[in-house]
């Protein structure tokens, strides 16, 4: 049987006090509607229909071809919001519903409700809570049957007791969907369409429901606030953390690490405090990564260290490197092995071949530089002439000394040397040394002026 996803994202949150929806609010990089998405994945669904309301031009945006969108002009509450959909159904569908704003619920939760689904009973994930307050109560009969669920404005001092509360979340063949959701009416307290009030009439019709529960309580945890967008974010890093550990890297501190996409470690990867990964990351055996790093979308090769406060975006670098402290690597940065990138050094959009030094305040951009060549402190290519970048080419074994300006497009041949404080604006041929400075005068005996 096919199974649909319809995930609610109508609400506006009002208060996370935004100008956007709440449901686009960030958890871990990626938006609280996506996590949603991401996690439904594993049951292969063949439609994933998601309700927007508030901001849904926003929402549309973000999320694009991913999902098949239903509108809800008005929010008359959440049985109604699944009524939008309805027409999509199928009878034969297994429908699981999800809440946009619930982000951490595990595919293996999702599994077990899917798996509660049939023509005869529904599937509900329920949790307990200690303090179950804001939450619908699930209201048990004397053999444990599930009867029916009370919303806490509904509830009465008895029901709001119970510590079983509703996640939401449920599993329901289209046509009980249906025929249940024809029946329901807006006559409680918030004048809306609860999709909770399903239960009580499935229970009128002989149709049984089952619960079941998830591993964690923050898996039904929702965002109401920012209070609770902080706190789950914080569940949900020392679970990326727990992760990285059970794959065998060490981290300084658990609780000073945060993944905002995936990163893949290898064996003993060390990370050390206040790291930030950000979209994909690879870390190869033995790196180890200092203190203050920021590493979005790059590959790290195998026993390359990366030293304190260095910045690497979209950079590949290669085996037993050394980065930083205080490098900066730019988009199109690739290094191969044994390099030293030095600190205060900033590679953009160049490749460094296989031993090449660049260890002081340099700025290598557009640059192709060979083997064992050595680029000293204060180095620039000047790539950019006010309209087009140009590109610098160095060869192996060059020696590039202190405070020099290669003006491209400018080519230095293997071997060459370029001494100190020089300005290049012509080709050097290999094993030449090129010198491009005035030349030092000294005059014996100098007398200052001095002050009368
Ligand atoms: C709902 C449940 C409650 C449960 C709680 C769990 C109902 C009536 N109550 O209450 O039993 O314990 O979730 O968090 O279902 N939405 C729409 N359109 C609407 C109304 C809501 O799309 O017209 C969406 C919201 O964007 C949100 C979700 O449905 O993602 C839940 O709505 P919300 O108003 O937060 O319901 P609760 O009062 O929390
Ligand atoms: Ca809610």
């Amino acid at each position: 049987m096919p199974i649909k996803i319809i995930v609610l994202a109508a609400g506006k949150g009002t208060r996370m006090k935004s100008n956007k929806p709440k449901v686009l609010h960030k958890l871990g990089g990626r938006s609280l509607v996506q996590h949603v998405l991401d996690n439904t994945k594993t049951l292969n669904p063949s439609a994933v229909y998601t309700v927007v309301g508030y901001g849904a031009e926003q929402v549309i945006e973000q999320l694009a071809d991913q999902v098949t969108f239903v509108q809800q002009t008005e929010q008359k509450g959440t049985g109604h919001a699944v009524q939008q959909v309805l027409t999509h159904l199928q009878d034969e569908d297994h429908v699981i519903i999800g809440y946009g704003d619930v982000p951490l619920t595990s595919p293996s939760t999702f599994e077990k409700l899917a798996a509660l689904c049939n023509e005869t009973q529904i599937g509900l994930l329920t949790v307990n809570f200690e303090n179950p307050q804001g939450y619908g109560r699930i209201i048990r009969g004397k053999t444990n049957k599930v009867l029916g669920i009370v919303e806490e404005k509904d509830a009465t001092e008895e029901q709001r007791k119970i510590k079983e509360t509703n996640s939401g979340m449920l599993s329901a063949t289209g046509k009980n969907l249906k025929l249940l959701l024809s029946q329901i009416k807006n006559n409680n307290s918030q004048g809306e369409y609860y999709l909770t009030d399903i239960f009580a009439l499935a229970v009128s019709q002989n149709i049984a429901i089952k619960t079941t529960q998830p591993d964690f309580q923050w898996e039904v945890s929702g965002v109401n606030s920012r209070q609770q967008l902080a706190l789950l974010e914080r569940i949900y890093q020392s679970s990326m953390a727990e992760k990285l550990m059970e794959e065998g890297a060490t981290l300084a501190d658990p609780a000073r690490v945060d993944v905002r996409g995936k990163l893949h470690t290898s064996t003993d990867v060390e990370i050390d405090v206040n790291c930030v990964f950000i979209g994909t990351v690879i870390l190869g055996k033995n790196v180890v990564i200092g203190p203050n790093c920021v590493i979005s979308d790059s590959t790290i090769g195998d026993g390359t260290v990366i030293q304190a406060n260095s910045v690497i975006d979209n950079a590949t670098i290669g085996e037993k490197n050394i980065v930083g402290p205080f490098a900066r690597l730019r988009p199109g940065a690739i290094t191969k092995s044994d390099t030293h990138i030095g600190n205060f050094v900033e590679i953009k959009n160049s490749v460094i071949d296989n031993g090449s030094k660049i260890n002081h305040l340099s700025y290598i951009g557009d640059c192709d530089v060979g083997s064992q060549t050595n680029i000293g402190a204060g180095t620039i290519t000047c790539n950019y002439d006010g309209a087009y970048k140009h590109r610098t080419i160095i060869g192996d074994n060059v020696f590039v000394g202190s405070n020099t300006a290669l003006v491209a497009p400018v080519e230095i041949g293997s071997r060459a040397t370029v001494a100190a404080g020089s300005v290049v604006v012509k080709n050097a041929k290999k094993d030449q040394l090129v010198i491009s400075r005035s030349r030092q005068t000294q005059i014996d005996n100098w007398i200052r002026p001095r002050k009368k």
